[in-house]
């Protein structure tokens, strides 16, 4: 099994989108799938509730409810989290976690605020689960927005205090398909490839990046 945690501190920066899309591609391509809910607003519960029946099924938990059960032959745990995680919440979700997902929103500030989540981030990783990987992506990017505040070159540089690359997976551009799918209880993946063709191909790194990361942990040593 492989568990992905999307995580920032923020609100709106999208979570709920990138662990749906990410529910709905896996389950589209044949996969067992886990959507944990870890926050008691429940968007991904919402989501899952309008998703039509026909669709390829997702086993939905409202963690904050019921606690975390995973069936022995789950594929993808795909976790979602509340804003403003820290301390013990936070350490309980990094366990879990093989992979981190980090939505930023593109600008200055976030990306400041989402520099010092780092920080802490790091110091709860090391306590435990030295071998969790961690990545950015950013998210509602407008064309040039990122280029022309010079915040791509500053995600690319993103380290961890012990120099480890935080790497910069993907610019996701601010898209009317995001909104009608979180809508319809749909990912991106599962309208009509014309349609959503841009959005893919901005997500076919994110998704190279998980899928290599559970057989990268094994070989990781925590530092
Ligand atoms: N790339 C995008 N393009 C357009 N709208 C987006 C995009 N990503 C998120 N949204 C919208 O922004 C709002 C906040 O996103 P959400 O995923 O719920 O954030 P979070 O879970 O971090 O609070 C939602 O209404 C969502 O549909
Ligand atoms: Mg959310």
């Amino acid at each position: 099994m492989r568990s992905v945690l999307v995580l920032n501190a923020k609100g709106g920066c999208g979570k709920t989108t990138l662990a749906t899309n990410l529910a709905g591609y896996h389950a589209s391509k044949g996969k067992r799938v886990v959507l944990a809910d870890f926050d008691p607003q429940g968007c991904s519960m919402d989501w899952l509730a309008a998703r039509p029946a026909d669709r390829p099924g997702i086993e939905g938990v409202a963690v904050w409810r019921d606690g975390l059960r995973v069936p022995r032959d789950t594929d993808w745990l795909i976790m979602d989290s509340p804003a403003a995680t820290h301390g013990r919440a936070l350490a309980d979700l990094v366990r879990r976690a093989d992979s981190v997902l980090m939505p930023l929103l593109p600008s200055p500030i976030d990306i400041r605020a989402a520099n010092h989540f780092i920080g802490e981030l790091n110091a709860v990783r090391k306590l435990v689960n030295g071998g969790v990987r961690l990545a950015t992506v950013a998210n509602r990017v407008r064309e040039q927005s990122l280029a022309a505040a010079g915040l791509e070159e500053y995600l690319q540089e993103f380290r961890l205090p012990s120099g480890k690359p935080f790497p910069f997976l993907a610019g996701l551009r601010a898209s009317q398909n995001y909104i009608s799918a979180a809508e319809r209880g749909l990912s991106i993946f599962e309208f009509a490839p014309a349609r959503t063709l841009p959005d893919r191909e901005q997500w076919l790194r994110i998704l190279r990046w998980l899928s290599r990361s559970a057989r990268a942990n094994m070989r990781q040593k925590p530092d």
